[in-house]
């Protein structure tokens, strides 16, 4: 069955509360739309653990810090609907910018530390705009527990210490990376690479895999990591905005693999902003 529509958060909080009352566990996956397969594994995770799954679906302007970059970015709400029929989540939440922006709106939620590097430093103020919506969504959905992608996993940590910073009692649960059959991550901009793009995009997956392996082996991170970029440069990436070996946890600059890290990219193809990460375990 479709997921019922909803458009407002009194109809929301009014079928959330009634869930709540009755004792059932509430699951949100928060997206964007333009659906794939990445989040719809997400949301058969949800559906698995919880009784009830609410998929949120809200293009939020306060996280583009490129206009050009939101006028562009996939709309495509029918056929998400269509897509979440086999899984049937309860709830398509799917409110209008005055619904989460009411006239008067003036609170940003601003994570510190983690956000100043990787992407936050190529989109200023995008984190704030993630950590808000995600505060709000959090608090109208009234979920117990929320799924997220690893492959935005700077996000992954700044939701996580949002949540834990404001005693938002909801489990933020990482989950895996879906790949295409290449390698290349799955994406919603994915679908803006041209043909020839999208081919040679799957240089980014390659080089992050290779690097990692060599890095696990004990080559130098640095050296690797330069000619990461080099690879990526001849294979028809414009820039590669950065490419870095960060802690797994609290995304720290590392030099050496002394524990469990992780190898995190973003890079232009065609104009398509594309980012990427993949685990780095020591003496692996
Ligand atoms: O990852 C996304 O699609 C968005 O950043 C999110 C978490 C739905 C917040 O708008």
């Amino acid at each position: 069955m479709k997921p019922e529509i909803v458009r407002s958060r009194a109809d929301l909080r009014a079928q959330a509360t009634a869930w709540r009352k009755d004792g059932l566990r509430i699951g949100a996956v928060p997206t964007m739309g333009a659906l794939h397969e990445g989040h719809l594994s997400l949301v058969r995770r949800a559906a698995a653990e919880c009784d009830r799954v609410i998929v949120t679906l809200f293009v939020n302007p306060k996280q583009f810090n490129d206009q050009n970059d939101l006028q562009k970015y996939p709309r495509t709400e029918e056929d998400d609907r269509t897509l979440l029929e086999e899984i049937g989540p309860d709830i398509l939440y799917a409110p209008d910018v005055k619904e989460i922006y009411p006239a008067g709106f003036a609170t940003t939620i601003s994570v510190s530390g983690i956000t100043d590097s990787l992407c936050g430093s190529f989109r200023p103020g995008h984190f704030d705009g993630v950590a808000t919506v995600v505060c709000k969504l959090f608090l109208q959905t009234g979920a117990d527990c929320a799924y997220f992608g690893e492959k935005d996993y700077q996000q992954l940590q700044v939701v996580r210490r949002m949540a834990s910073d404001l005693d938002i009692p909801i489990d933020v649960i990482g989950c895996p990376t879906i790949r295409e059959a290449d390698g290349l991550a799955m994406s919603s901009r994915n679908r803006l690479l041209s043909p020839e793009g999208r081919e040679k995009a799957v240089a980014l997956p390659r080089a992050l895999v290779q690097t990692a392996e060599a890095i696990s082996r004990g080559a130098n991170p640095q050296d690797s990591i330069e000619a990461a970029i080099g690879l990526l440069e001849t294979s028809g990436f414009a820039s590669v905005e950065y490419l870095e070996l960060r802690g797994a946890d609290d995304l720290a600059p590392i030099t050496t693999l002394d524990r469990p890290a992780r190898l995190l990219a973003a890079a232009k193809m065609d104009d398509v902003r594309l980012i990427d990460n993949v685990p780095v375990l020591p003496g692996t």
